[in-house]
């Protein structure tokens, strides 16, 4: 049984369908108010609950052999309990009831000690606690998501308009977040990936101002980016600490995000998975032109 936090997540959605897809048992945790039925539908078995609740993640982990952690913070919540804590519970909970492998989705960069992105500094906490536990796991540190560029490719291709802060050199190599899903169901019994840390990215390392290029191809209409300096950034961030301090503080994750390059090199991952990494136009080609 694979216990699967952040099972309604962009990323965690992805493992549960696959996992079943391929008539593994699973657990999906999610919360009350998400939207789950389709997780249901395909035979997993529905924990609900609230990863904050200690004795629900105990309950949880019971009988499970391998735990992948993929929930995340959504805008509002406090990281330090859906981050850290909620991670530092599971594993705990893992340990006690001789789980086979902690898998645990971490991002590219939390060793880089950006102590100005609360984000990066729970992973990084969260990544020391499991690796001194003697559970076995697997650390995945994903670059940024393809699935996040949906919702921009759709605009793009409705407006023309491609929105970037900061600098258009800085390169990144986003994973496709079906690779990603691939990658952490693989992580859990593969012996290679036992106690090891990846840097998880896809297989081409683009500027940041080559994604609306690729909109272009695919869309097969001309683009223009809109760019704002980071500088404009960090003043509306100001502004909105006078006001409201903690979202000021947690918008450091997203200016250490846009600040800085997220590159990696995709070899080791390709022969320890077994896996061909899928470029950016094609994950896009595929989730936007060909999905149902
Ligand atoms: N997106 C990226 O580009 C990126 C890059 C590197 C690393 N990562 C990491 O990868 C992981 C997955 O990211 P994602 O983008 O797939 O996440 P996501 O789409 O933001 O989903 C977050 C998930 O966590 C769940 N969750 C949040 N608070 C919860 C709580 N208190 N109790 C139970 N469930 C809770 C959410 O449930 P609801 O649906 O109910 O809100 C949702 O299922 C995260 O750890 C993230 O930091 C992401």
């Amino acid at each position: 049984m694979f216990l699967v936090t952040g099972a309604t997540g962009d990323l965690g959605r992805r493992i549960v369908r696959s996992l079943r897809g391929r008539g593994q048992p699973v657990r999906a945790f999610v919360r009350l108010e998400a939207r789950y039925a389709d997780l249901e539908q395909m035979g997993a078995e529905i924990f609900i609950g609230d990863l904050r609740r200690r004795d629900l993640i105990e309950r949880a982990v019971r009988g499970a052999r391998y735990v992948i952690s993929a929930h995340g913070t959504r805008p509002g919540q406090s990281i330090a309990e859906v981050e850290y804590q909620a991670n530092i519970d599971l594993i705990e909970a893992a340990q006690t009831q001789g789980v086979e492998r902690f898998v645990y989705i971490s991002v590219l960069g939390a060793d880089r000690h950006y102590d100005d992105a609360p984000v990066f500094k729970a992973k990084r906490e969260v990544e020391k606690y499991l690796t001194r536990t003697p559970i076995p796991y697997t650390v995945l540190r994903p670059a940024g998501f393809a699935s996040n560029l949906l919702t921009l490719a759709r605009n793009f291709e409705r407006t023309g308009f491609y929105f970037l802060i900061g600098r258009r050199e800085n390169r990144t190599s986003l994973v496709s977040t079906d690779d990603l899903s691939e990658i952490a169901i693989q992580a859990a019994s593969l012996p290679e990936a036992r106690n090891r840390t990846f840097a998880i990215g896809g297989p081409e390392s683009l500027r940041r101002d080559e994604i609306p290029k690729i909109f272009e191809k695919l869309f097969n209409r001309a683009g223009q980016i809109l760019q704002l300096p980071i500088e404009a950034f960090d003043a509306a961030r100001t502004l909105i600490g006078l006001v409201n301090p903690v979202i000021s503080r947690d918008l450091g994750t997203l200016r250490v995000l846009l600040a800085n390059e997220y590159t990696c090199d995709p070899h080791e991952v390709q022969q320890v998975f077994q896996i061909e990494l899928e470029s950016l136009h094609h994950f896009l080609r595929r989730n936007l032109l060909y999905s149902t």
